[in-house]
């Protein structure tokens, strides 16, 4: 121990050096610097390693955000004025009638406030694709000559939570800076679905957002809201209610004299040499006016192709085959499949004409198209909106007409029948669950989607289906065997010809009677009766 003022001499080992110091504490500050810078450093690390660390973090972060897609804020303006009119849709009478009240009241709101009349703010456009939702609110912009704000609803549907919703109230803001305006909302259902469906937040605010703007304005007149939908019974119960979208218009598929009338409108700007549209208006029941669309731009490219100045009649016969049946495809069938394919194509034509409840075979072909090797053509005659049991049977019986061929002639089956059998499939279950015409099944839909069914009703379902779907398989095989002469006749037409037309097959199915069905009498009774 060494007392103040005394010194100590001795020699430390590491540094080989020779120390006089007067104290203790001069002794300790005379111990060589090593350690000490060392600890220097290291405290010195602990200070600046988390600041170099936090740098190179924002260094990354903001070179990531360089790469990141930049969104700026998508702008909203009323859409420069479209051409469309109510001379561009035709077929849409009902929808049409609908609209022109709002026309009127977007372009003379006073002659209504007058009378105390309050203009629907919301008007919900609902049907299949294809049926002119989007072009009706485009001319009802047109007519009224209001601005037209025009938004798809998936535009509002945003990765962070929140923005969906500014852009509806900029949306609604910038519409009433400009009124009178129209705003079109596009497939709703983008954001109009069922809240609490799904753990969307973002949606879920969105509709909320839009809930909300519908309220806010009043009904002056010279805004309105117009929405599309495909899907009605998904929307949110409370977008539908009154004060919102109270109005709501189906638009449907268009009838045989609507067909005629779009078919005109999308061949106003086409030569037409000798064309019938109500022809083909009637050989196209079920098919849209976007469809109808694109069979005229078919016809018009066939011509084309085929170097002629006008559209003649077999332009829409070939454009219906490719909108129907798909494009000719270039498999080459060996010499049996092509028997089976023909013998197949024979069985379903021979069914269908000598059926009463189908339509008549408009085409029978075994060139292969699409994803089928060969096809048969039944073209509905008129609109139907109503089926009975009967025909729905005569139906399934024609559908299952070609595998009951391959099964007599070749004693085989293949699968070339997949699609028919999806198709049976489909109308038989239809038939038990939706519409009670099975043989126990009368008078109750047994449908799960209305509630749970019992272990019971499903094993009845499924017997109900099994039993139909016998039934017209049965008669299928029964008309194939009684006219088996004739379906040998249809086959090797079809084997040497590759296409029979309506005249080929009338020349073939000569003398053989359409059968019919006595009234009264469910059953479809062989008799021979003329009715061709
Ligand atoms: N009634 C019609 N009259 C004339 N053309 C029509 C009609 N309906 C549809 N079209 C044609 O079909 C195209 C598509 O129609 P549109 O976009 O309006 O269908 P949509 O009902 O909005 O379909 P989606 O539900 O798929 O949005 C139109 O551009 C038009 O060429
Ligand atoms: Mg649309």
């Amino acid at each position: 121990m060494l007392l103040d003022g005394q010194s100590l001499e001795g020699h430390l080992p590491y540094t080989g050096t020779w120390l006089s110091t007067p104290a203790i504490t001069t002794a300790e500050t005379k111990v060589p610097t090593g350690p000490s810078t060392w600890s220097r450093i290291e405290s010195n690390i602990g200070f600046w390693a988390p600041i170099i660390f936090m740098a190179l973090i924002c260094i990354v972060l903001w070179r990531t955000m360089k790469l990141m897609p930049r969104t700026k804020p998508q702008q909203i303006k009323p859409e420069s004025k479209s051409s469309i009119g109510w001379a561009e849709v035709a077929g849409a009478d009902e929808a049409k009638a609908e609209l022109q009240e709002v026309v009127e009241f977007l372009r003379e709101p006073d002659r209504f406030a007058k009378l105390g009349a309050t203009v629907p703010k919301g008007i919900l456009l609902h049907g299949p694709p294809g049926t002119g939702k989007t072009l009706l609110a485009k001319a009802v912009a047109k007519e009224s000559g209001a601005e037209f704000f025009s938004q798809s609803a998936a535009a509002f549907v945003e990765m962070f939570a929140g923005l969906g919703a500014a852009r509806i109230r900029r949306l609604f803001a910038e519409a009433r800076a400009h009124r009178p305006a129209v705003i079109f909302i596009d497939e709703i259902d983008a954001v109009g679905g069922e809240r609490g469906s799904d753990n969307n937040s973002e949606r879920e605010q969105t509709l909320n957002q839009l809930l909300v703007e519908m309220d806010g304005f009043n009904s002056t007149g010279d805004l309105v809201v117009i929405a599309a939908s495909n899907l009605l019974d998904k929307l949110d119960s409370a977008l539908l209610r009154p004060g919102r979208f109270d109005r709501q218009i189906f638009v449907s598929p268009p009838d045989v004299s609507g067909r005629a009338a779009i078919l005109k409108v999308h061949t106003r700007n086409k030569p037409l040499g000798d064309v019938d549209l109500e022809l083909t208006a009637r050989q196209t029941a079920g098919l849209t006016g976007a469809d109808l669309a694109n069979l005229a731009n078919e016809a018009a490219i066939a011509a084309a192709r085929a170097h002629r100045d006008k559209i003649v009649q077999h332009d829409f016969d070939s454009a219906l085959e490719r909108v129907v049946a798909g494009m000719q495809s270039r498999r080459t069938l060996n010499e049996h499949e092509r028997r089976v394919v023909a013998f197949h194509e024979a069985g379903h034509a021979l069914c269908a004409e000598l059926l009463p409840g189908v339509n008549r075979v408009h085409k029978i072909s075994i060139v292969p198209r699409g994803r089928a090797l060969g096809y048969t053509l039944n073209l509905p005659e008129e609109d139907r909106y109503l089926k009975t049991r009967e025909e729905l049977i005569d139906y399934m019986t024609v559908l299952l007409g070609g595998r009951a061929a391959e099964e007599i002639v070749f004693g085989a089956i293949t699968t070339g029948a997949s699609d028919d059998l999806r198709r049976v499939a489909e109308i038989s279950r239809s038939m038990v669950h939706e519409y009670a015409m099975g043989t126990s099944i009368t008078s109750l839909q047994v449908s799960a989607e209305g509630g749970a069914v019992s272990d019971r009703t499903r094993q009845l379902r499924d017997e109900e289906q099994q039993h139909l779907t016998d039934e017209a398989m049965r008669g299928a095989a029964r008309l194939i065997t009684d006219h088996r002469d004739k379906l040998d006749t249809l086959a090797g037409a079809l084997l040497r010809n590759e296409v029979l037309e309506r005249r080929d097959i009338d020349r073939i199915m000569d003398g053989v009677p359409r059968l019919y069905r006595s009234p009264g009498h469910g059953l479809r009774v062989v008799a021979s009766r003329r009715t061709r």
